[in-house]
């Protein structure tokens, strides 16, 4: 078990939000995503952010309003979103406490790897099964 501490992971100021990537811990390539936690401070959002990866938040505490520009979604504690490849957002915390999520993000491709992954799995388990009847018979 490896554990990774918030307090651990230096701290970036990203316009009003403090951002802490888990690039400290060295997971390099043990994880097929990247991760980080950041804060929103009460009554600030983060800045637009548009990219490449695709990424699924939890939020850990408050609640964040999520801004696609197509429409503002609110998202409590304990609950998730996923932003699409190149779809833009900005989180905004409209209440007077710190808002903090925690995001993993990955390439789109490493999504396809790892589904080609799991049907190659799934194909040697199929034919393992298949040779164990075999053998049984
Ligand atoms: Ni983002």
């Amino acid at each position: 078990m490896i554990r990774l501490d918030e307090s651990a992971a230096p701290g970036s100021e990203v316009g009003a939000v403090e951002v802490r990537r888990w690039e400290p811990f060295g997971l390099g390539d043990r994880l097929p995503f990247f991760g980080m936690w950041y804060t929103v401070p009460p009554g600030e959002s983060s800045p637009r952010d548009c990219h490449p990866e695709v990424e699924l938040s939890v939020v850990v505490d408050g609640t964040a309003h999520v801004d696609t520009g197509a429409e503002v979604t609110e998202v409590p504690r304990g609950s998730a979103f996923l932003l699409d490849s190149h779809e833009a957002h900005v989180i905004h915390n409209r209440s007077d406490r710190p808002l903090t999520i925690f995001s993993a993000y990955w390439w789109p491709d490493a999504a396809g790897a790892a589904s080609a992954i799991n049907e190659a799995r799934a194909a040697a388990d199929s034919a393992t099964d298949t040779q164990t009847k075999e053998a049984a018979t």
